[in-house]
C-alpha cells in the first residue's frame, strides 16, 4: 500500500470489526452506519454523535438535513426525477445556470452543469482545448499545474493533479502535465516581503511556459485558495494579478478550480473573489449541491463558448448533466446560503475558528502555518516549527490526530504530501457554513483533547 492509501486508511481510525459485504471502498477498514444527520452533527446507529469538522470532504456548506432543501426536492421528485438534456430541457436547470451566472465574475455566464468535481474539471480540460482548435491555436494542450494539488480522480484530472502517492500507479495511463510548485510562500525563509515572494510563485509559471513552449500552452489551473493538498494556502495579494498578467501575455487561458473554495466556502462566493480575480473559466462542485445531490458545473467566459458551439458543438457531455432533481437542490441550496446568511457567518465565525487555531498552535508548537480563509482553515504538523521540517514518517502524526479525534467524536479532514521536495503533513478545519461560535468552542475543545492524546502518544511538546 503507498504512504497515501496507509495515511487514509489509518485516518479511519479504530472502526468496526471487518463484516462481510459486497460494497468496498479504499480498504477493509469499515466505518459505523450513519443513522441521521442535522446541521453540524452527525448521528451512527451504534448511537455515537459526531461533529462533521470537515462537512463531509467539505460539502455540506449549508449543514446537513435542511428542510428548506428537502422541500424543493420532494416537490421536483413529484413532477419529474430525470429528463435527458437531448430530449427536453428543465427548469430548474435553466434557473439555477441564471442564477450561478450571476455571482460568477462578469463574462463568465455560460454554464454546463456535472455531476461533480472532477467532471468539471475535465469539462474544463476540453472545454479549452476545443476552443483552442477552432480559433486555430491547435498547437497549444498543456496544461499547467501547481504542485501540490488536488483536482480529482478522473484520468483527465489526474494529470494535472500534483500528488505523486494520487498519479503515480497511473502514469502510463495519463497524460502528466507540467507543474510549478504551489506558493506556500508562509513555510519560506529568505528575505523577501510576502508580496515579493507573491511575485516569485507567480513568475515561475512565466518560465514555466517559457520552458515549455508559449506556444505548446493552452492553459494554467489552479485553486484560489488551496485544498486537500495544501489544506487552506493562501497566496500572498501580489499572486493573483501577476498570474492574469502573466497569462494574457501568452495567450493562455486561466482555470479557476473552485469545486473545494467556492459557493461561500472561504467567506465570499467564490475564493477567488477575495482579489477580484477574473478567470476563463472556473470549475464548481461541492458546496453547490451540499451533498444533498450529485451536482457540479463549470462556468465559462462566453468569447470561448460561443466560438466551439459556432463550429458545431462542444464535443463533451455526461448522461446526469442538468439533472432536474440535483438542479432543483442546487436552487435551493443557493436560496438556504442566502436565507441563512452562511457566506457572511463562513468569513466572521472563520477568522474566530482561526484565531482560536493559532491559541492552540502555542500550546502545540508542532502545528504551525495556521492559514486558510472563512471555514477552510488548515494548519502543518512539524518537528520544528521555524524550519518547518516534518514529523518522523512513521508513525503518520495526521492519520493518528484524525484517528484520536474520530474517536472522540470530531470528524476533521488531513492528509500527508510527500514529493518533489516539499513534505506537508497537514489537516484541514472545515465545518458546515452555518457553524456557531459556541459550537466551534465546542469543536475545539475535542480537538484540544485530541491535540493533548496526539502529544502524549508522539512524545511531542506541549507549552503549559
Ligand atoms: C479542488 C478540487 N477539485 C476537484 C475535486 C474532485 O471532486 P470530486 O471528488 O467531486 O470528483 C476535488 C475533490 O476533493 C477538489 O478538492
Amino acid at each position: 500500500m503507498n504512504d497515501n492509501l496507509a495515511n487514509r486508511a489509518s485516518a479511519q481510525g479504530p472502526g468496526a470489526a471487518p463484516a462481510p459485504s459486497n460494497l468496498f471502498y479504499l480498504t477493509r477498514l469499515r466505518r459505523p452506519l450513519i443513522d441521521r444527520a442535522e446541521g453540524i452533527y452527525m448521528y451512527a446507529q451504534d448511537g455515537r454523535r459526531f461533529i462533521d469538522g470537515s462537512s463531509g470532504a467539505m460539502v455540506v456548506n449549508i449543514g446537513h438535513g435542511n428542510r428548506h432543501v428537502l422541500e424543493a426536492m420532494k416537490q421536483q421528485m413529484e413532477r419529474a426525477t430525470f429528463a435527458y438534456r437531448l430530449h427536453f430541457e428543465n427548469e430548474p436547470a435553466e434557473e439555477l445556470a441564471r442564477r450561478l451566472s450571476e455571482k460568477m465574475p462578469q463574462g463568465l455566464d455560460r454554464i454546463f452543469f456535472v455531476s461533480g468535481g472532477s467532471e468539471a474539471v475535465e469539462s474544463a480540460l476540453k472545454l479549452a482545448r476545443q476552443w483552442a482548435l477552432v480559433t486555430g491555436q491547435g498547437s497549444r494542450w498543456k496544461v499547467i499545474s501547481r504542485f501540490p494539488s488536488y483536482h480529482g480522480g478522473t484520468m483527465g484530472s489526474l494529470g494535472v493533479t500534483g500528488d505523486l502517492a494520487l498519479t503515480e500507479t497511473f502514469a502510463p495511463q495519463t497524460q502528466a502535465m507540467p507543474k510549478i510548485p504551489a506558493p506556500t510562500a508562509y513555510r519560506d525563509r529568505d528575505n523577501l516581503s510576502m508580496e515579493q515572494r507573491g511575485i516569485k510563485y507567480a513568475d515561475m509559471l512565466e518560465e514555466k511556459i517559457l520552458a515549455e513552449g508559449p506556444e505548446s500552452v493552452l492553459a494554467f489551473i489552479m485553486e484560489p485558495v488551496g485544498g486537500a493538498a495544501t489544506s487552506g494556502l493562501v497566496a500572498p495579494d501580489s499572486y493573483f494579478p501577476r498570474i492574469r498578467e502573466i497569462c494574457d501575455r501568452h495567450g493562455i487561458l486561466l482555470i479557476h478550480d473552485e469545486v473545494m473554495s467556492g459557493i461561500g466556502r472561504t467567506g465570499r462566493f467564490l475564493g477567488g473573489d477575495h482579489w477580484n480575480c477574473r478567470p476563463d473559466i472556473i470549475a464548481l462542485s461541492k458546496g453547490i449541491g451540499s451533498g444533498y445531490a450529485p451536482l457540479g458545473a463549470m462556468a465559462a467566459h462566453r468569447r470561448l463558448v460561443e466560438p466551439v458551439l459556432d463550429s458545431g458543438g462542444f464535443q463533451h457531455g455526461y448522461t446526469y448533466a442538468g439533472n432536474p432533481l440535483s438542479c432543483a437542490a442546487g436552487l435551493a441550496v443557493l436560496d438556504e446560503l442566502e436565507r441563512l446568511g452562511a457566506v457572511e457567518n463562513a468569513a466572521t465565525v472563520g477568522d474566530y475558528l482561526k484565531s482560536r487555531l493559532e491559541g492552540l498552535a502555542e500550546r502545540y508548537p508542532f502545528i504551525a502555518g495556521v492559514r486558510g480563509k472563512g471555514l477552510l482553515i488548515g494548519a502543518d504538523l512539524v518537528s520544528d516549527r521555524e524550519t518547518f521540517a516534518p514529523l518522523p514518517k512513521v508513525p503518520n502524526a495526521t492519520a493518528r490526530l484524525l484517528a484520536l479525534a474520530y474517536e472522540r467524536g470530531l470528524i476533521i479532514y488531513g492528509r500527508r504530501i510527500r514529493g518533489d521536495g516539499l513534505e506537508l503533513d497537514n489537516f484541514i478545519v472545515a465545518p458546515p457554513l452555518i457553524i456557531t461560535q459556541d459550537q466551534v468552542d465546542e469543536l475545539l475543545a475535542i480537538l484540544d483533547a485530541s491535540l493533548a492524546a496526539l502529544a502524549a502518544g508522539l512524545n511531542l511538546p506541549v507549552v503549559g
